[in-house]
Order: structure tokens, then sequence, then C-alpha cells
């Protein structure tokens, strides 16, 4: 890890300590947004383009079109990248900050850019969607709230509609970083998505970080994902 992450790293693990410890978990990236002042260098995970797992699949999706959600959205890069690509697109954050700050790199943007919390999304939005995008949400959420977040996305999507997800994935290594991020088991994620039809799950690694074991899945809202 470079000097410049790990100093991102140290102050990302205190900020979420003190969140945790006053009991407002998910607080700190509020702060970390907010205490970076546009420097997308003080974002540990800010790739400032779209994850290639998530073009990769939907190139190869012709059938996935329509409304898209994407969760927990950063800097925007995905959401910018499915509205190009002809989705109608809704993105949302929990941090006021990182949202301000999507809408000031795409002042000319159709995205409709959203502060909400996966924990209580708006009403309007049950059943709405046709794809979901989830990239490294739940695996920020700490475990006694984890169940209740992944809950509410398969409510979320419409009829035949389609959940992407990308994470880290718990495997026989033992996680040799501090948490955040918390590494899923395939059969926690399995679980919490049994009311969809799987569709994929795909395990893979960076190049820069080969040791940490990832996976890419997706899901369907329908008998017959084919069909
Ligand atoms: C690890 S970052 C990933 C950001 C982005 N998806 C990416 O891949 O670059 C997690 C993001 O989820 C947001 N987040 C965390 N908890 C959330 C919640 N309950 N509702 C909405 N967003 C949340 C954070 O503010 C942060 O932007």
């Amino acid at each position: 890890m470079d000097e410049k992450l790990a100093e991102v790293r140290a102050r990302l693990l205190k900020l979420s300590e003190s969140a945790e410890a006053d009991g407002e978990p998910l607080r700190w990236f509020e702060e970390l947004y907010a205490g970076a002042e546009r420097d997308s260098e003080e974002i540990p995970w800010a790739r400032m383009e779209p994850h290639p797992k998530m073009v990769e699949w939907i190139a190869n999706q012709p059938h996935v079109q329509g409304r898209a959600l994407v969760v927990g959205c950063g800097l925007g890069d995905d959401a910018e990248w499915l509205s190009v690509a002809g989705f109608d697109v809704t993105a949302f954050d929990i941090s006021q900050s990182s949202i301000d700050w999507c809408r000031e790199r795409f002042p000319s943007s159709t995205v409709n850019y959203r502060v909400a919390d996966l924990l209580s999304p708006p009403i309007e939005w049950i059943e709405s969607f046709d794809l979901i995008v989830e990239i490294h949400i739940l695996q920020a959420i700490p475990e006694n709230i984890r169940d209740q977040a992944a809950d509410g996305l398969p409510k979320m999507l419409s009829p035949g509609g389609h959940l992407f997800c990308v994470g880290r994935l718990l495997s026989q290594q033992i996680p040799d970083e501090p948490t955040p991020p918390w590494p899923l088991s395939r059969t926690w994620l399995e679980g919490r998505f049994s009311i969809l039809n799987p569709m994929l799950f795909n395990h893979f690694s960076n190049e820069d970080s080969p040791s940490v074991d990832r996976y890419q899945a997706a899901w369907c809202n329908e008998s017959n994902p084919l069909a």
C-alpha cells in the first residue's frame, strides 16, 4: 500500500471507529467526503471510472435496460456510464457531500442524484427499477445492520428486474487488513437474495491487490432469468 493510501485508510478507520462508538455507524462516510474538500485521492474507493465488471456485464446483457438505481453512488462514475449507455438513472448516497460532489463533477448530467439511506429508501422506489447496481456498499455496512440493508434491494426491483453486485468475498484466507470493509460470504449473499433467481456468481481479483478475493454476482426478479 502506498504512503498516501495508508494515510487515508488510517483516517477512515479512526472516523469509522468513533462513529461506531457513538452508535452512528454510517456517519463517517459524510465526514470522509466532507473532509476530502473535493480531492478524490482522499477517497480510497474513488476509481474515477465505471467499474469494469459492471461495464462488461451490462455489455453482455442487451435485454437489461430501462430504469437503473445506483446504490451508494460515491463520486458518480457508475451512474454516469449507465446514463450514457441509455438507462434512466437514479443514483443515491447517504452522504450529502458525495451527492454535491457528483453534481459538481457532472453539471450537465441527466442522472437523478439523491441523498437517501438504503436502510429506509423512499417508498416510491419499491418495485421501480429494472436494474440495481450495488458496488462495495454491503461490505462497508456493519454486520448488525447489513441484513436490513441487503433486504431493501430486492424490494426495489421491478418484475423481471436485475440486481448486479460487486464486493470482497469471504474466503479461506484470513483478511490481513482492518475492517471496514468486511468481506461477505457467498452463503450470506445467496441467503439474502434467495427470493431472486441467481444468474451469475464469479470470483476474481484485481491486479493491484491479487491476494484479495472478490465476487461479481447477478440475480433476476423472475422465475426464468433467460426467458
Ligand atoms: C465503499 S464506498 C463505494 C462507492 C461506490 N459504489 C464505488 O464503488 O466507488 C460505499 C458508499 O456507500 C455509501 N453508503 C454507505 N451506507 C449507505 C447507506 N445506508 N445508504 C446509501 N449509501 C450508503 C457511502 O457513503 C459510500 O459512498
